[in-house]
This record gives C-alpha cells, sequence and structure tokens, in this order.
C-alpha cells in the first residue's frame, strides 16, 4: 500500500521539534532564515504530509498588515497545489490575529501569487512597518517584486 497516496496534507502550526526541519527546507529553497526567532516563528505554518513536513509558510504581522514570506515546499511534492493551500492557508491565520491587508516580497514566484489573486504594487507603497522588516531592510533587493491582497 502507498501510505503517501493515502495520506492527507493537513496544515498547522510548527511545533517545537520541527524547527530544525522548516530552517533546512528555507535553505533549501534559498529563502533566508538567519533572522527567525521562536517568536516569529509563532505566525509560521507547515504543511505535513503524516508527520513529515513537506511544506512552509510565514507571516509577519503588523495588524492590520502582515508580510508573507518563507514560501517553500519539498521538491517532490512541488507543482501540486501544495503552495497554493498553504497562501490560502495562512491568508486564513492571518484575518485571525486581525490581518487584512498582505504584502509580499518575491524575486522567483510572482507568477504563484498573481494566481492567487495578489497585485503587483511599488515596493514604497507598503506601511512604514512592513518597510522596516529584514526582508524589506536587507534581505529582499530592489529588484524584487513587491505584491499586495486584502484579505
Ligand atoms: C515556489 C514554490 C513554493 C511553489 O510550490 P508548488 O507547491 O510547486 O506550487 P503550486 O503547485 O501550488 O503552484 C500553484 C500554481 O502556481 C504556479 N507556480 C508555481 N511556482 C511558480 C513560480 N515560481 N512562478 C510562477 N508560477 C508558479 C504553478 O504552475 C501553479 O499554476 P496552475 O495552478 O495554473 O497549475 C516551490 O517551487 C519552492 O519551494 N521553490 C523554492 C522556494 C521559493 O522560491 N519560494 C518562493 C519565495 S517567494
Amino acid at each position: 500500500m502507498d501510505l503517501d497516496k493515502i495520506l492527507a496534507v493537513t496544515f498547522s502550526g510548527v511545533r517545537p521539534g520541527e524547527v530544525n526541519t522548516v530552517m533546512a527546507l528555507l535553505e533549501e529553497g534559498d529563502l533566508h532564515s538567519g533572522d527567525l526567532s521562536r517568536e516569529k516563528l509563532r505566525h509560521f505554518l507547515v504543511a505535513r504530509k503524516g508527520d513529515a513536513v513537506i511544506g512552509v509558510v510565514g507571516l509577519e504581522v503588523f495588524p492590520p498588515h502582515g508580510l508573507l514570506r518563507s514560501l517553500a515546499v519539498v521538491e517532490p511534492y512541488r507543482g501540486q497545489g501544495i503552495a497554493r493551500r498553504l497562501i490560502g492557508a495562512i491568508e486564513r491565520h492571518a484575518r485571525n490575529v486581525g490581518v487584512r491587508s498582505i504584502y509580499l516580497l518575491t524575486l522567483t514566484a510572482a507568477g504563484l501569487f498573481e494566481k492567487c489573486a495578489y497585485r503587483q504594487v511599488r515596493r514604497e507603497s507598503a506601511p512604514e512597518d512592513l518597510q522596516a522588516t529584514e526582508e524589506f531592510k536587507t534581505i529582499c533587493p530592489d529588484s524584487a517584486i513587491c505584491l499586495h491582497k486584502a484579505v
């Protein structure tokens, strides 16, 4: 029996024993993880098959605004809509914590977010709290595309 085909994909917060796995997944996806603290990880969600972490997404929270970041899916599971579902899950989490407006910066995946109804905006139009994040200040170069969605 192929367990992988039977197990459903579930979405929930990062468990204490999963922090290193999440870090490794971000590194594998060439995404920055050096600034992640226990506090920031409170607003991260993982996708799981059984107990295996197969994807991650994070939100930095500045109600009513939020910064979506750290979206990555384990290679063998790409192309199956997991990222799209992670984006939906983090949007629901965002609403639960008072976030109504999500921004993000991306170098590689603008098309994916546009498929999820994000629209390109000028980077300078993002709120001050977001401009002050590491992602805006140092991690993402000027060539990154800024996207926004009201949720
Ligand atoms: C980008 C990434 C998260 C996509 O994960 P995924 O689970 O394969 O994506 P999905 O299957 O949910 O894709 C949903 C749709 O977006 C499209 N898409 C996926 N990645 C895309 C990309 N990088 N650029 C443009 N479109 C993309 C898919 O073709 C699919 O389109 P469809 O619904 O019309 O078939 C994954 O490739 C990854 O982890 N990459 C390395 C880390 C990274 O670059 N993260 C993005 C940082 S912002």
